[in-house]
């Protein structure tokens, strides 16, 4: 077994975080916090871990791309047949992480997943290159398959014929929150990390976690 990373220890002294640097909305704080990781030229700042389970609570989880932010809820798509989406079928609760190392961040978000309405995936994967909308086409996501070389096949086909529309089984999800975490890296692990909970009016309120 290797210990390779037994010793690894990086000190998080960036950045503070405190309850008056923080928006009162939750949404724009998230959408601050990544205007901040793309200005810091971080790869992939919308990349972030997808956690759901299937209906014997077994999670599973894997990174996905955040597709748009907007009050009803956060974007991302997706093979609906996939094991994700059957495990979104079965149980639609979920929760996303999100990690930039290079600021010292990580922001958590729970809540409810809902399918969104088709003519937003289709505008959505409209936007998306020929070549990927092939690939979402030709690929059963999740599945077992015997050979790329065929894969590789039916997408080209796909590419050779024009036109790609959405097909049925593709498309977006807005995961509606419940909570957000904001945390941010301090030393010797004594870091900042502010919940976001719902009130009783309809807004939210903040309180400090301990690390
Ligand atoms: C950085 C990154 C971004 C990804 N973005 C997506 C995405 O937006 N949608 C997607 O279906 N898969 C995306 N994937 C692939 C998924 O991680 C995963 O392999 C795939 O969705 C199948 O997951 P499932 O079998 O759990 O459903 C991404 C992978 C990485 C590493």
């Amino acid at each position: 077994m290797s210990d390779a990373f037994l010793g690894l220890r990086s000190e998080y002294a960036s950045r503070i975080l405190a309850p008056e640097l923080l928006d009162a909305d939750p949404y724009r704080q998230l959408s601050i916090w990544l205007e901040e990781a793309l200005d810091a030229s971080i790869v992939e700042p919308h990349a972030m871990a997808l956690a759901t389970a299937d209906a014997e609570g077994q999670p599973s989880v894997r990174m996905v791309l955040l597709r748009g932010i907007a009050d009803d809820g956060l974007r991302f798509y997706t093979n609906y047949a996939s094991r994700k989406g059957q495990d979104l079928a079965a149980n639609p609760r979920a929760s996303i992480c999100l990690w930039w190392g290079l600021l010292e961040r990580q922001v958590r978000v729970e809540g409810t997943v809902h399918r969104l309405d088709p003519a937003e995936s289709d505008a959505y994967f409209a936007l998306r290159p020929l070549a990927s909308r092939a690939a979402s086409v030709a690929s059963p996501q999740s599945r077992e398959i015997g050979s790329f070389d065929d894969l590789v096949e039916s997408m080209e086909r796909l590419i050779e014929g024009g036109d790609v529309p959405r097909p049925p089984h593709w498309g977006g999800y807005r995961l509606v929150p419940h909570s957000f975490e904001f945390w941010q890296g301090r030393p010797a692990r004594l870091h900042d990390r502010f919940l976001y909970r719902p009130t009783e009016e309809g807004g939210w309120e903040v309180v400090r976690l301990a690390p």
